[in-house]
């Protein structure tokens, strides 16, 4: 049995997260951190230190703001955590890669199997075409989302860059630029609206071809069993970076 303190207890995902795990016999949510005062089935926090329940691992769907608070707990008690939190500044980025010299981090800014094997997918697919593609990422997501473009969007151009070898540059905003497109970029669009849970769309467009790989998160229900199956995969482990190609590699 895994327990797992759920940071974000009272948002979107940590609702998800503690219906989904209470359907599990594998974990179990010992309590929650949140700056909001829900009422929960489990205790809950407003932050870390007051913390008194024991964990094996943290998982983590809150903000930016509560990742010192977070580090500092999991760091004194020794606990991996699963960072699911997406819109870290680089300092913030910095501080999970020094922690992860000491405890276990999980961090992935999406969780479902499916977009990181497109992630693959896109990876092999510049590999094929090289510069002869150009790269268009379309990312949608609802109303209420704050970052953009998403975490997701970002990992598909991180994943693309890192099999290139001409240094592209991301695009966020064309309507500035008057010139014409270089092979070098990546644009990147992103769409906000309604209750979209979560679609990436990877275009790459040659002469009188496209290739489009499409990802549709249909339910939020997809990351939280990403994120259980995780912080399951990560208690235990030792020191270290791990992220959803660590999960991947179990499977092929
Ligand atoms: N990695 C993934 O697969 C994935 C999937 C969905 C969402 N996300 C990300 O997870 C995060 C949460 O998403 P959500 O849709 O549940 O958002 P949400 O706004 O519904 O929930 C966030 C919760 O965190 C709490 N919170 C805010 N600041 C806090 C702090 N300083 N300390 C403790 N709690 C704090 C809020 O009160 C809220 O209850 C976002 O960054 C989102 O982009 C990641």
């Amino acid at each position: 049995m895994v327990n797992f303190i759920m940071s974000g207890a009272c948002g979107r995902m940590g609702k998800v997260i503690a219906e989904a795990a209470s359907q599990r016999s594998d974990v179990n949510l010992v309590c929650g951190v949140d700056v909001a005062n829900d009422k929960t089935d489990f205790p809950l926090y407003s932050d870390f230190s007051s913390i008194t329940e024991k964990a094996d691992v943290i998982i983590d769907f809150s903000n930016p703001a509560a990742l010192d608070g977070l580090l500092a707990y999991a760091l004194e008690h020794e606990v991996p955590c699963v960072l699911c939190t997406t819109g870290y500044s680089e300092d913030q980025i910095a501080a999970v890669d020094k922690a992860a010299e000491k405890i276990a981090i999980f961090r992935s800014g999406n969780m479902s199997l499916g977009i990181n094997l497109l992630i693959e997918l896109s990876k092999m697919a510049s590999k094929v075409f090289g510069q002869d593609f150009d790269v268009e990422i379309v990312e949608k997501h609802h109303n209420k989302k704050i970052d953009a473009p998403s975490g997701t969007a970002l990992m598909i151009a991180d994943g693309i860059s890192s099999v290139r070898t001409d240094d592209p540059e991301y695009i966020y905003d064309r309507h500035s630029i008057r010139k014409k497109r270089s092979t070098n970029e990546i644009g990147i669009s992103s769409i906000r609206g309604g209750t979209i849970v979560g679609e990436h769309d990877v275009i790459f467009a040659g002469d009188n071809e496209v290739l489009t790989i499409s990802h549709q998160a249909q339910s939020r229900n997809l990351f939280a069993v990403g994120a259980i199956n995780a912080a399951a995969f990560l208690a235990g482990k030792p020191a270290g970076n791990y992220d959803m190609s660590d999960l991947l590699k179990e499977r092929y």
